[in-house]
């Protein structure tokens, strides 16, 4: 998708389509008022008809208006002359590049920049739009058989903005945007593709193709590399599967000068059946997106990548599956940590955490200034937030409170919970150091506080994704989330 930003001059730029947004009782935007008038009036004589009310949602092609470069005009409903919330604004994107889709246009220019969206200048809005762009012609059709008839024709879109002084700050929000949708394309083709193919080799093989795309060293440590760094609890997990497990790690350099790098640590259970303790048969194929954590490390590092990002990053992915086998993990089982610390596995389901700890231990010797781990970690989480925001906790406010903030840039919101210090005794076991679980109440914070005691060596920060990582139902499908977040993150860290 090629989006790009210019001042447009609608008596002289040619397109498929010109897309203006129409008010409450047909109030015109600025750039609808310059459509009318060049058109002596056509427009707001096809609005008098009062055919198109200029309610949210409402759309009207034109064709061939007099005066106008552009072959086909689409009238946009906006509902009232008042700032947009993001959800509206997203919708209403969403639907257009839907309407643009249904007609097959290949190219078209967007007068919509000039929508007011709360708390969001021109650029920011620009930002949002162009992730939104390339989100919503995102297809995932590799593995049906006949694979062209759902892609969408349109391959460019520009974004209009009334002054030349804005060009450059509109241009670099179009970039990011675009890049983020990309990233989050590949978190998502990650996560929509099954357990059978994506394996913890094949998460391996495409970090190993991004960074030589971009750049990054790529490692991989195998099975008896793990053993040898004593992470007992990580191939604990691993036991049960006919796949070996990796553990990935990319090294981004983006920082002009050396410098202590943000660790990225993302779970990649390829297929979570819960082991011995199984889960229900019910909708259990959802846990293929058991990877959604470290799919969005990789979907983080190439729009970082992308964007040539000043800064340095460490992404750290241990991957396998979680399986009931004659070897799994058994109920109280007692596994020893890269750490030292010993933990009883009263249940084999909370496995999640099981291998996030070992990673976390290692991601030690990368000295991080940061560390934040990405996961589909519990259930409770989508009972506490559901499927609208990530639950973030961790042992540093300030790296927290830059994650909240960045949430709401975004629009990839997380939410905070409390790690109180009380919590922890739900984790205390008669045999090992800790067990693996805290009992039904606040399942989201225990599982925080069992990271928590993988933590301590630095500023960390865990973002529970079990909500937000992919949709349920008739649009089943992973949705990206967070790469929108992270990336923000990264962009405000460094400046940029
Ligand atoms: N991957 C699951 C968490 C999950 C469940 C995410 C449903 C999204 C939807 C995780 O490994 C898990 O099974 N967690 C258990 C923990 C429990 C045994 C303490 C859970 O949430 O039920
Ligand atoms: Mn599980
Ligand atoms: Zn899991």
């Amino acid at each position: 998708m090629d989006i790009s930003v210019r001042t447009v001059d609608p008596t002289r730029q040619r397109s498929e389509c010109y897309i203006v947004a129409v008010y409450d009782e047909g109030s015109l935007s600025p750039s609808g008022t310059a459509i009318d008038k060049y058109s002596a009036g056509t427009l707001s004589k096809l609005l008098k008809r009062g055919d198109m009310a200029g309610r949210s949602g409402q759309k009207q092609f034109l064709y061939d208006l007099p005066g106008i470069a552009a072959s086909r005009v689409l009238l946009v409903g906006c509902g009232k002359l008042k700032p947009l919330s993001d959800t509206q604004y997203r919708t209403l994107i969403g639907g257009v590049i839907q309407y643009l889709n249904d007609a097959a246009i290949k190219e078209a220019v967007c007068f919509l920049a000039e929508l007011e969206v709360e708390t969001r200048d021109s650029s920011a809005a620009i930002r949002l739009g162009s992730e939104v762009v390339v989100h919503q012609t995102y297809r995932f059709s590799q593995l049906k058989s006949d694979k062209n008839p759902s892609q969408p024709a349109l391959k460019k879109f520009t974004w209009h903005v009334a002054q030349t002084k804005q060009l450059t700050a509109a241009s670099k929000a179009a970039r990011i945007g675009k890049a983020i949708g990309q990233g989050m394309a590949l978190t998502r083709d990650l996560g929509n593709l099954p357990g059978n193919i994506c394996t913890p080799a094949y998460l391996a093989q495409t970090a190993k193709k991004l960074g030589r795309t971009h750049g990054m060293q790529v490692r991989v440590l195998e099975q008896k590399h793990m053993q040898a760094l004593g992470m007992g609890s990580l191939l604990s997990v691993s036991r049960g599967s006919r796949q070996p497990p990796k553990l990935i790690t990319l090294d981004y350099r983006g920082a002009k000068k050396p410098g202590n790098p943000v660790a990225l640590v993302g779970k990649g259970i390829t297929f979570d059946a819960g082991g011995i303790s199984i889960k229900p048969a019910a909708a259990m194929d959802e846990m293929k997106f058991d990877m959604c954590g470290a799919a969005s490390v990789l979907g983080t590092l190439q729009a970082a990548a992308e964007l040539k990002l000043p800064i340095n990053i460490i992404g750290v992915i241990p991957s396998c599956e979680n399986l009931p086998d004659g070897d799994a993990n058994k109920p109280g089982d007692i596994v020893t940590s890269m750490s030292g610390q010993t933990i009883e596995v009263l249940n084999t389901d909370a496995e999640g955490r099981l291998i996030l700890c070992d990673a976390l231990t290692y991601t030690e010797r990368f000295k991080p200034k940061a560390v934040i781990d990405i996961a589909t970690l519990t259930g409770a989480c989508v009972i506490a937030l559901g499927n609208q925001a990530s639950g973030l906790l961790g042992n540093d406010q300030a790296l927290i409170d830059k994650l909240l903030r960045a949430g709401k840039h975004s629009a990839d919101r997380a939410w905070q919970l409390p790690l109180w210090e009380e919590y922890q005794e739900q984790l205390k076991s008669n045999f090992a150091d800790m067990a693996n679980i805290g009992g039904r109440e606040a399942g989201t914070i225990t599982a925080a506080c069992f990271l928590s005691r993988f933590t301590k060596k630095f500023k960390w920060a865990h973002l529970d994704i079990a909500g937000v990582a992919w949709y349920g139902g008739a649009s089943k499908g992973a949705s990206g989330r967070p790469v929108s977040l992270l990336t923000h993150y990264l962009i405000e860290e460094c400046d940029y």
